[in-house]
């Protein structure tokens, strides 16, 4: 539905991820499917690379996390308790002629660039009618009412054979945290203020303008609730958006492309009373990256009345009871993905006049570390490099290549991100040295190879 300028933008890019192994279409073979996507060896790497880090910043770096993994498939009361069943819609809007599907708001704002985001349907389907909106694909004005649709995925249990057996893929990984609350503060010791960081799959049944992985129908999220005493929500508040800006640096994401976006108040989800979203300057304009809101005990009040279990907790000195408060910093990993992609991806113009693409990852997320190479395919120069490249391979995920022309080898490196390359010469041989490219300023220097993996764990940092 975006202008076909905007979708461009992200072409150089989408055509980058296939050749290079990072993102295919899903179901390719079959001609792909709406809005999936396969991450490929390097997609997989730099993803797991993503999710390690932020593991360790916010669980294993920090004493008043703990980490939890919870199922995708939630009893069904949980999604009616969190509002899910009843608030979690898109109105969407068919044009009759062409068949094709919008969603309302989306439609309204790149047809008559009015901000539609929380707009009623009835002033959506009246705006589309007085102002005879076109469709954007076969150009007739003739759509039907907007109507809202569920976003939620259902499937069915078959425990019983119950037709009304529904179940619901979770759309948010953070339901999943609420319903353990109770068994977290039973079994750990926590003490508010604490937080619940989770990393997992959520679902939503959404029509998208087709921004490659930035909306797509299976995604990863990985969610914080941090319970807290009600008094201190603005305080923390402001942390936490500190706390979620230093993530984007250490991840490498360049400064002046993070910016903060509050959400007017008619425009709060269901659960808050105040939101700030990380938007970033993505190609195709500036888009939500990430997320923090302030939940209130909307959740865990609803899940105590939905479920009638107790979800008070108890102050250990004061011993007070209450149900705790809850901030919510949240991080899609997919859009962590095109944010990096899109900050890291250059085309460069060589002093010969050769023209490289390279992706400037971070180091500590790159898919992969080191590249090794022996200079050229003669045996003593292939063995030296193959025991450099087992000395390395258990600490970091490195490549060997042997193929092909020296200078192809390091181009392929840099479209992969690889922030290292060695190459084993004759000199090798006699003194000890290898080569040490550096990726961005393609500059080399001479390094002794028995103290390369002291070199390269100074460079990497994870
Ligand atoms: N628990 C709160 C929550 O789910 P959200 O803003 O709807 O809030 C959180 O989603 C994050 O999940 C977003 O900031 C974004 O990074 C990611 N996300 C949401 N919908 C997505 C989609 N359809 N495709 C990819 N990522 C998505």
């Amino acid at each position: 539905m975006k202008p076909s300028s905007l979708q461009d933008s992200l072409k150089p890019i989408v055509a980058l991820a296939k050749r290079r192994g990072f993102i295919y279409p899903g179901s390719d073979i079959y001609g792909g499917f709406a809005n999936t996507y396969s991450f490929g060896p390097y997609g997989a790497a730099l993803k797991k690379n993503i999710k390690d880090l932020w593991w360790k910043m916010f669980v294993q770096e920090r004493r008043d996390m703990v980490g939890m993994d919870g199922p995708i498939l939630l009893h069904p009361r949980a999604w009616l308790a969190s509002g899910h069943l009843e608030g979690f819609n898109d109105a969407l809007i068919d044009c009759r002629a062409c068949k094709a599907r919008f969603r309302c708001d989306h439609l309204i704002e790149e047809t008559l660039s009015i901000g539609a985001d929380g707009m009623a349907l009835s002033e959506m389907n009246e705006l589309i009618r007085e102002r005879k909106v076109k469709c954007p694909k076969c150009g007739a004005a003739d759509f039907t009412e907007a109507r809202n649709f569920n976003l939620m995925f259902s499937t069915h249990m078959s425990k019983t054979g119950h037709e009304g057996d529904v179940a619901y893929l979770r759309p948010e990984t953070a339901q999943a945290i609420f319903l353990d609350f109770k068994n977290i503060i039973d079994t750990m010791r926590v003490k508010v203020p604490f937080g619940v960081a989770q990393i997992g799959k959520a679902f939503r049944n959404e029509i998208t303008p087709g921004n490659f992985i930035f909306r797509v129908v299976e995604f990863e999220q990985m969610e914080i609730e941090y319970f807290i005493r009600e008094a201190d929500w603005e305080t923390l508040f402001e942390d936490w958006l500190a706390t979620m800006h230093r993530w984007c640096e250490r991840i490498g994401l360049s400064k002046g492309r993070v910016h903060e976006k509050e959400h007017p108040k008619e425009q709060l989800s269901h659960y808050s009373k105040r939101t700030v979203d990380l938007v970033y300057d993505f190609p195709f304009g500036r888009s939500e990256l990430y997320g923090l809101a302030y939940r209130t005990d909307f959740d865990l009040k609803r899940h105590a009345e939905f479920s009638g279990c107790n979800l008070e907790y108890t102050d250990p000195e004061t011993r007070e009871k209450y149900i705790p408060h809850v901030l919510e910093p949240t991080f899609g990993v997919e859009r962590t993905i095109l944010a990096l992609l899109c900050d890291a991806y250059d085309e460069e113009q060589l002093e010969n006049g050769e023209m490289r693409t390279v992706l400037h990852f971070a180091p500590r997320i790159a898919p992969v570390k080191a590249a090794v190479f022996p200079l050229m395919k003669k045996e003593m120069l292939v063995e030296r490099a193959r025991e450099i490249f087992a000395s390395l391979k258990g600490l970091w995920n490195c490549e060997y290549d042997e193929s092909g022309a020296i200078g192809k080898r390091y181009r392929r490196q840099d479209e992969l991100g690889t922030p290292y390359c060695i190459t084993v010469d004759f000199d090798t041989l006699e003194n000890g040295t290898v080569t040490l490219r550096d990726r961005d300023s393609m500059q080399q220097e001479r390094v002794p190879a028995n103290q390369l993996i002291e070199i390269l764990n100074t460079k990497i940092l994870f």
